[in-house]
């Protein structure tokens, strides 16, 4: 089998090579090496380099895969396997000196993800789940916690590009502001989802994600006994472009809303 800890302790090990590149040029990028891509989407060669570091050994690791990345067509065949990386989440954090940011990898196999590894630069966590096998902080197991909405706080994405769907989306922010402790937008999505694993947060909502912000971190919510969903309750969350995931009572408390306000 392939995912045995060699392997598994190999993907982390690359993920963290390529934060430690990110954080070495933390603070460092000039204005005019920062580049935009779509409104408000920004990028450097950080990501760009980080990228390049990933895929590079990925390929050695598994040269039989190809690769669905952000910043490069590095090549999407048709392969069993196929690595779905974001080389820096939270690109907008790093380049205003926001120390939030994470290097995201996942593992598919044949449509399923089966490994996923975010690594949270600055506070050096690592966050990872093999199908099947739970999920972990730093080597140790991390869960969900259950926890009624008005209990626990929720993060989000706030939109910053795609405004057609902000009226409901801010009627679910409301709600969930009068609702639960309180309401985060930390700027990285792969580390949200991490954080609805190990019970942080409570749940995670947004839309307008592409699947290298949520692949790897799905995985771990899932693993660490969470549920994840798109806005209608079903699967299509990976490239959908819409996610809702957290503990049971999170998630349902937060789906519930979102059906409610989305529905067209
Ligand atoms: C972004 C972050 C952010 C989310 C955006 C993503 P990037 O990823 O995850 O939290 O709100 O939708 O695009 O561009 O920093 O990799
Ligand atoms: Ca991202
Ligand atoms: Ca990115």
């Amino acid at each position: 089998m392939i995912l045995n800890n060699i392997f598994v302790q190999s993907v982390i090990d690359i993920a963290q090579l390529a934060g430690g590149f990110i954080h070495a040029h933390y603070g460092k990028v000039d204005e005019n090496q920062i580049h935009t891509k779509d409104l408000n989407s920004l990028v450097s060669y950080v990501d760009t380099n980080s990228e390049t570091i990933i895929i590079e050994r990925l390929r050695e690791l598994l040269p039989e895969s190809s690769f669905l990345a952000e910043e490069s067509s590095a090549g999407l065949e048709n392969t069993e396997y196929v690595w779905i990386i974001d080389p820096l989440d939270g690109t907008t954090n790093f380049l205003h000196q926001i120390p939030i940011f994470a290097v995201s990898i996942a593992l598919q196999y044949r449509g399923e993800i089966i490994l996923g590894v975010v690594y949270e630069v600055n506070q050096k966590e690592c966050f990872h789940a093999v199908k099947g096998q739970g999920a972990f902080l730093n080597g140790s197991p991390i869960s969900v916690k259950n926890l009624e909405l008005q209990d626990g706080l929720i993060a989000t994405g706030f939109p910053y590009y795609d405004f057609s769907k902000t009226e409901a989306y801010l009627k679910v922010l409301e709600n969930l502001m009068l609702h639960t402790r309180g309401v985060r937008r930390l700027g990285a999505a792969a580390v949200d989802l991490a954080y609805v694993a190990c019970g942080r947060y409570n749940a995670f909502f947004e839309y307008s994600l592409a699947p290298w912000d949520v692949a790897a971190g799905a995985l771990i919510v899932r693993e660490a006994g969470g549920q994840v969903s798109d806005f209608l309750g079903e699967e299509n969350w990976l490239l959908g472009k819409t996610i809702v995931a957290g503990s049971e009572k999170g998630h349902a408390g937060v789906l519930k809303l979102v059906k409610e306000y989305f529905k067209a």
